[in-house]
């Protein structure tokens, strides 16, 4: 497929002149500079100075770890400022529309409703699986990209890879495989097909595995010229100094990521064995990430009494085909097991109050 970045961008922004930033006008090649340019305050304070606006050292590390070459490289304040910049970069206000599969991860539609941009959805099949059909008879000239996260969130599963494959030979728009779970996931990243598919774009984040979601660090990897794109209509300074030193410490320990992965991994296994055991628990969906989908007789009634128990999970209930389940997050070995004992709690509760109405 011919990469023609006008058949992807909004035509105003074709023409836009990026703002010229302080740091971007001058770069210091590591010569000692009396810094005068950026109206910031002299005095030391370890973040006095505006961060480095194209990340360039965090980003040679993370292109060196993801086999990617730098240019095709974009950072964002999380994937949700990602997914938004993209949309907006992409879609006409008032005219175009986004593809997504619910149920899904909720950012998709509400960026393209903050930018006034249509959603189209393909819902997935009853097992949670890609309908390629559905997706061919929904998608129309105006949809400009289709947005999969993969595992998929709230269902926890992986999607097919041969379908992933015929939705980007076929689509003539972009398609966003989000990969935010990848580190906990059998699949290999799609990363590896950046050079196949000049319409691909993966984004994954260093809010789960790498245990950094309070940093607010994504990654985005997609065609140089969208790159190049991202990087003008982005604010000038989007990653702060503090999260790129946080990031650039994680990169030297991702042995002990890989051993948290394994961890949490690990007692994905048990919740899988014992969660089905819970009287209440109806169905226990297949996990390829780091929380799982459970199906309960009644989820409002079963979240209001985790809570009363200490224990927060969420109810994605209002999802399509996710009525009455629970999105569970792993959690560290003594939280399962507190889980556990309260669900089995709940039990014994539910089978002793004759009184309750839900
Ligand atoms: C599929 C998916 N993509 C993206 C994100 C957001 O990631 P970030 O914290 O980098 O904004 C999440 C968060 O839950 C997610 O589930």
């Amino acid at each position: 497929m011919d990469f023609n970045l006008n058949s992807f961008v909004r035509s105003s922004l074709l023409s836009l002149q990026p703002y010229q930033s302080a740091r971007e006008e001058f770069v210091n090649h590591g010569r000692k500079m009396i810094l005068l340019d950026a109206n910031e305050n002299p005095f030391e304070t370890n973040s006095n100075r505006y961060p480095d606006p194209l990340q360039v050292e965090l980003k040679e590390r993370i292109a060196k770890w993801k086999r990617v070459a730098l240019q095709k490289l974009y950072l964002s304040n999380g994937s949700d400022e990602f997914i938004s910049q993209l949309i907006m970069c992409c879609c006409e206000p008032d005219r175009d529309s986004i593809l997504i599969l619910p149920p899904t991860f909720g950012m998709y539609q509400v960026a393209a409703k903050t930018h006034n941009v249509g959603v189209v959805e393909a819902p997935l099949t009853s097992d949670f699986q890609i309908d390629f059909e559905k997706i061919k008879s929904v998608l129309t000239p105006k949809v400009k990209i289709i947005f999969i996260p993969t595992p998929n969130n709230p269902t926890a599963n992986s999607f097919d890879n041969e379908t992933l494959h015929k939705i980007l030979s076929s689509f003539t728009g972009l398609v966003v495989i989000d990969e935010a779970y990848v580190e906990f996931s059998k699949e290999k990243s799609f990363v590896l097909q950046l050079e196949r598919y000049p319409n691909l774009v993966v984004c994954q984040t260093f809010s789960k595995a790498q245990g950094l979601a309070g940093a607010r660090l994504g990654m985005a990897f997609a065609h140089p010229e969208l790159i190049l794109f991202l990087n003008r209509i982005k604010a000038p300074y989007n990653i702060n100094s503090l999260t790129i030193g946080t990031a650039l410490q994680r990169l030297n320990e991702q042995d002990k990521v890989q051993s948290q992965v394994k961890y949490i991994l690990n007692e994905r296994n048990i919740l899988e064995i014992e969660l089905p055991k819970i009287s209440f628990i109806e169905q226990c969906y297949p996990s390829d990430a780091n929380f799982i989908l459970v199906k309960v007789d009644n989820s409002k009634l079963r979240y209001n009494q985790l809570i009363e128990r200490g224990i927060v999970v969420r109810n994605p209930s209002k999802n399509r085909g996710c009525a009455n389940t629970l999105r569970i997050t792993v959690g560290l070995a003594e939280e399962n097991k507190a889980l556990l004992n309260a669900l089995k709690n709940m039990e014994e509760y539910h089978e002793k109050s004759t009184f309750y109405r839900p």
